[in-house]
């Protein structure tokens, strides 16, 4: 190794130093090959159970669970990171992320920016409303003040309701903030992920929440996203999530995170 032929030079660089100590001859020993190749994750960890990050600042959840499955199936190596819901899909774009896991719905509208993978979850909407409230159902928001994460299809659910230019919409960078608003009373309601709120309500016992699930809301499911063209790691990831569900891990995972197997296993039904 270039650094063994003169063991006293400091560290720091001379100046006028020709030998580049950061750049080894082109003799030395070629380096540990750098492991194949990483595929970096990228995942807006503050939306547990899904992603979360945990007391050691590790980023945990069903969705990171399922992705290290199919990393694993697919001989994949994955990395993730926390990458902010409104920054998520130009990271993908841009090449920054080569996948995202998200608790990502896939809409008509995404799918002309990204590919998904085949869908791995089920959702839909779910209200989450202060205890004592007179909330009944979802047309009871049209003049209320309601949380929402900015961008999701929570968001469009309540747009859709109110009107995109209703200023009763307060937008949120992530869902956890727009429901400790709720807690606070700004706002009166919040629409998110079934999932994300019923965990949140369960883990919060002292929010005084409930919460109200409506008939309009659509059958929601959450895909893996690629950038748009990119077929073979599209590939790979349906492969991959096509034998983890195939050998059980899907539903161990899903046990470990809801307490059950899945009613109906329609991600692995589904197209
Ligand atoms: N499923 C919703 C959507 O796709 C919300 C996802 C938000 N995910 C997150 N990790 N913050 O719009």
């Amino acid at each position: 190794m270039w650094i063994g032929f003169r063991p006293c030079r400091p560290w720091h660089r001379d100046k006028g130093s020709k030998q580049e100590p950061a750049a080894p001859a082109a003799s030395a020993p070629a380096a540990p090959a750098p492991a194949a190749n990483i595929y970096v994750v990228g995942t807006d960890a503050a939306y547990a159970p899904f992603e979360s990050q945990n007391g050691k600042g590790e980023i945990v959840g069903f969705d990171i669970e399922v992705v290290q499955a199919v990393a694993q199936k697919a001989g994949m190596e994955v990395k993730f990171l926390n990458t902010p819901w409104e920054g998520i899909f130009n990271s993908l774009g841009q090449g920054d992320r080569d996948l995202l896991v998200s608790a990502i719905t896939i809409t008509d509208e995404r799918k002309q920016t990204m590919d998904f993978s085949a869908p791995y979850f089920d959702a839909q909407q779910l209200i989450a409303v202060k205890k004592d409230s007179k909330i009944a159902k979802f047309d009871d928001l049209k003049r209320l003040k309601v949380g929402v994460q900015n961008g999701t299809t929570g968001d469009e659910v309540i747009t859709r309701l109110q009107g995109k230019d209703s200023a009763n919409i307060k937008r949120f960078e992530s869902t956890p903030l727009a429901l400790k608003e709720l807690e606070g009373g700004g706002v009166d309601a919040v629409v998110a992920d079934n999932g994300v709120v019923v965990h949140y309500v369960n883990n919060n016992a002292n929010a005084q929440f409930r919460t109200i699930s409506d008939t309009s809301f659509a059958a929601e499911q959450y895909g893996i996203a690629v950038k748009k063209g990119n077929a073979e790691l599209l590939e790979k990831i349906n492969k991959g999530l096509a034998a983890m569900k195939t050998d059980g891990t899907y539903d161990q995972i899903y046990a470990k995170y809801f307490g059950a197997a899945p009613a109906a296993p329609a991600a692995a039904a589904s197209k």
